[in-house]
């Protein structure tokens, strides 16, 4: 997907961009109006410079249309340009003060919308994509090319009216005072635009891949420093600094690629504009010389031409220097169009509380790719009983549950909940019927109440406590000097494996969720740790329909089946009692895990 699509052509995804933006259609408008109005007062200036070399110096009387501007006798033309220049500078500046406000709030707003909505989305979006994409270029879109989606208005269509203005308005002024020099001057406009074509595409290409490689650094960065402790116990940080290096080489080349783009693009530009500049020297110097043309108008038009040639190579340089923003929305939009594979049905139904009935009924999954990575899975939970998984690493137990609780949906068959497709329920209502706990607990950046509150964030301190209580976790919490206020870590760090587990399994109880998925919680504790972890987990399967994954027989003693998975497929469904060679099984499992 973040390959430029050939099809996508750069007005295509111009138009889209328009109309993603549609709330501040409005405020486009006022800076456009704006920016049209300060065209005619950009005339102003020159035509001073005329009067001055004209009226006040030549002596001829000023035009009627000007001889309403005040002063008197002698000096009256030129305390009319001082008037008029006067009057330009401060309209001028008014207009670029309002302007500036409304563009940057404008700007300001539509990345804020388009953060707001590209959030949400990446956070339905499917694992699926996560696991294909990783963490750091979605991050990437989110937060940087989102703040330059709206340059392609605000620096692109705008100013590009704008200019429009102005050169139109410039142009006609030219053109009553010399149409010889209007011919000459604008005869390299179609050159302009000649030579710029090939330029757009060229540079769109390059600034996308400036910024898959940006993305790449983030990526980098993001994986090392969250696995910096096993880049320092290797002793790899040399290495990893050199990945980063060779990156930044890259971008930095293809930085420099662009920049020589653009310079050879302004070489051109600025070359023919020179030849247009030389073309109205001589044909008005001609003119000036024959008398077909006054001093003041010769000076006024080259002065306008100047600044025509101003707004067109801002016109034609925007379809160059727009390629970077394009390139942005590119991402962006690509990533918003990204639709979330577990899909809500229209008529989803609403479910407040689960008995607790989960059946399986030929359940086969792959992921991406063709192996199958369940085959055919079948069994059946009543309410309330405890249902051990075994299997070696890779059987597919971790799969399993990943589809009860619709991270994935299945590829072949179905799941039902109390006898209901759980693909016809609400996705927020399914998810609230289960506590999960992992073998790898996560904990956010917050205080441990707020970790332990993550499922019910308006839970009560005594709520909390009580929690932390059933899960063996209160005492370790009081003991630390900021007691529930303790932040821990990202990933938290500052709190032992086990501690984590217990804060987790804190997590779960104040859910009270109907169902309880628990994958291997104990895998990476000591059996010390373990024990105590063991003695919270019995609580809170008390009266809940469990799914424990588990690789020691004293876990799955306690449940009323165990079902033994083997490459995707049920071997085994029996009482702890009767599987057949459990032992043997759950050793080899010890031996994989942690798994
Ligand atoms: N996100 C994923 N994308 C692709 N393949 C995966 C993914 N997760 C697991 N697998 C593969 O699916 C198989 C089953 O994995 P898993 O359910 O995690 O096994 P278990 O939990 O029994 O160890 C493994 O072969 C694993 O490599
Ligand atoms: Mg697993």
């Amino acid at each position: 997907m973040s390959e430029p699509s050939e099809r996508t052509s750069g007005w295509q995804l111009f138009r889209r961009v328009v109309r993603e933006q549609e709330s501040c259609w409005p405020h486009f408008g006022g800076i456009l109006a704006l920016s049209v109005a300060a065209a005619p007062i950009a005339l102003l200036t020159p035509l001073a410079l005329k009067v001055v070399l004209d009226n006040y110096i030549g002596g001829a009387p000023l035009p009627s249309g000007l001889a309403w501007l005040p002063g008197e006798g002698e000096h009256h033309a030129l305390i009319a340009a001082a008037t008029l220049i006067l009057f330009a500078t401060f309209s001028h500046q008014c207009i670029a003060y309002i302007r500036k406000l409304l563009r940057a709030w404008t700007n300001e707003s539509l990345v804020l919308g388009f953060r707001a909505r590209m959030f949400p989305h990446v956070e339905r979006l499917s694992l699926s994509y996560h696991d294909e994409e990783g963490p750091s270029d979605s991050t990437f879109r989110v937060l940087f090319d989102t703040a330059v989606v709206p340059a392609l208005m605000l620096d692109g269509l705008i100013p590009f009216v704008g200019s429009l203005a102005l050169l139109i308005a410039m142009v006609s002024v030219i053109i009553t005072t010399s149409w010889q020099i209007a011919l000459v001057a604008l005869s390299i406009a179609p050159l302009m635009l000649l030579a710029s074509w090939p330029f757009g595409r060229v540079l769109r290409r390059q600034w996308h891949e400036i910024k898959e490689l940006d993305s790449a650094a983030l990526a980098l960065l993001q994986e090392v420093f969250s696995a910096v402790r096993v880049v320092k116990a290797f002793g790899q940080e040399k290495l990893e600094t050199e990945r980063l290096i060779q990156l930044a080489k890259e971008s930095m080349r293809a930085k420099v690629q662009v920049a020589r783009t653009q310079g050879k693009f302004d070489v051109i530009m600025g070359t023919l504009t020179a030849l247009g500049t030389l073309g109205v020297f001589v044909v008005g110097g001609l003119q000036v010389k024959n008398g077909n043309l006054t001093l003041g108008a010769m000076a006024m038009a080259a002065w306008l031409l100047a600044q025509v040639y101003g707004p067109l190579q801002l016109l034609i340089g925007q379809i160059a220097s727009l390629q970077s923003s394009l390139a942005s929305a590119e991402r962006a939009i690509s990533l918003l169009d990204e639709t979330p594979e577990v899909i809500e049905r229209p008529d989803a139904r609403a479910l407040d509380r689960a008995q607790g009935h989960v059946t399986f009924r030929d359940v086969s999954f792959s992921y991406a790719t063709d192996r199958r990575v369940l085959d055919s899975v079948s069994f059946d939970v009543t309410p309330g009983m405890r249902l051990g998984i075994a299997g070696r690493t890779g059987a597919g137990k971790t799969t399993l549950m990943s589809l009860l609780t619709r991270l994935y949906d299945p590829t072949g068959g179905a799941i039902l909940l109390d006898g209901v497709d759980i693909r016809d329920l609400l996705v927020d209502d399914l998810r609230q019927q289960f506590s999960v706990v992992l073998q790898e607990p996560v904990l956010f950046k917050k205080s441990i109440a707020e970790n332990i509150n993550y499922a019910l964030p308006d839970a009560t301190r005594e709520q909390t406590i009580e929690a932390a209580k059933l899960a063996n976790a209160h005492e370790f919490i009081e003991s630390f000097p900021d007691g529930y206020e303790t932040i821990v870590g990202e990933r938290g760090m500052r709190v032992s494996g086990g501690e984590r587990q217990r804060i987790s399994l804190a997590r779960a109880f104040l859910k009270d969720a109907p169902i309880l998925v628990l994958d291997e919680p104990t895998s990476s504790v000591d059996i010390q740790t373990e024990r105590r972890i063991l003695e919270a987990m019995q609580r809170l399967m008390e009266g809940r329909t469990t799914f424990i994954i588990a690789h020691r027989p004293n876990t799955l003693a306690s449940c009323d089946r165990v079902l033994v998975l083997e490459q995707g497929r049920v071997v085994q469904f029996e009482a702890p009692g009767s599987v057949s060679s459990l032992e043997a099984l759950m050793s080899e499992m010890a031996a994989d895990a942690p798994s």
